[in-house]
């Protein structure tokens, strides 16, 4: 069953990689199980021979780590070679609506890879069809990291606007997980009033609400940069979706 899924995975990032990314670019790579493929094939291809002089930059640790590996040069955004934004950045997503709106963060990630997408000229998702979903945040919580200092406060507003909000408790670390930032995340869901249930999110109003909040860094919805989506289909085919405003 992961296997397949893995598969599915890797299929969307390589079929990314191979449509989009040429010699020369400045290159946003993604974080998680799915863009980790894509920057295998990036790192393979650079081997080869067949891409040349890739500046990418590593929307995190676990990326940077590849990359480090794979031998794929990665400078910071701040750099004279990335300062003046990326090309393309190729990341995966935790829920896609039929909008190509997106919600991530489900590694912890959200805040570099929305830098990181928002400073491209082009975007690019890689998912397998499991992503796929007809409102955000029906299945997958929505992210939003928080400075610790303001979590009670925080967590007071979003209850006010409806949000049921879940801590994320860390895995081998007592307490609650720390983001590269030194940050806490907040997993919240609107299953009550004034979404309640059968009533959905607006992503793009939300996306902009969360972080009127003081003490929200940034929340896991991406509304803002409309994605080329690369969709790996259980029956073998990848499926590229445009979003509307990209469509020829
Ligand atoms: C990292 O914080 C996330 O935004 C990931 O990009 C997202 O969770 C998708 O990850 P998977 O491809 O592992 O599902």
């Amino acid at each position: 069953m992961e296997q397949d899924s893995n598969r599915l995975k890797e299929a969307a990032g390589i079929t990314a990689v191979d449509d989009m990314v040429k010699s020369g670019m400045k290159l946003g790579l993604g974080t998680g199980s799915t863009a980790i493929y894509a920057v295998r094939r990036v790192g393979e291809l650079l081997t080869q021979g067949v891409l040349r002089d890739i500046c990418a930059f590593a929307t995190s640790i676990q990326t940077e780590i590849e990359c480090e590996k794979l031998r794929i040069p990665f400078y910071t955004l701040n750099s004279r070679e990335l300062s003046s934004g990326l090309d393309l950045t190729i990341d995966g997503a935790d829920e896609i609506d039929p909008d190509n709106y997106l919600i991530k963060g489900g590694g912890g990630a959200h805040l570099i890879e929305k830098i990181a997408a928002y400073a491209s000229v082009k975007y690019a998702i890689v998912v397998d069809e499991s992503k796929l979903t007809d409102h955000l945040g029906s299945g997958f919580p929505i992210p939003v990291e928080v400075l610790p200092a303001a979590r009670a406060q925080v967590i007071r507003v979003l209850e006010k606007i409806g949000a049921t909000v879940i801590l994320r408790e860390a895995i081998r670390k007592a307490g609650p997980v720390i983001t590269e930032h030194g940050n806490i995340i907040l997993d919240i869901r609107f299953e009550t009033e004034p979404y309640g249930f059968g009533k959905h999110i607006d992503p793009s109003l939300m996306e902009a609400e969360l972080n009127l909040i003081p003490g929200v860094v940034e929340n896991g919805i991406f509304t803002q940069k409309p994605p080329v989506v690369y969709i790996a289909r259980s029956n073998g085919t990848i499926e590229t979706r445009l979003s509307r405003h990209l469509s020829p």
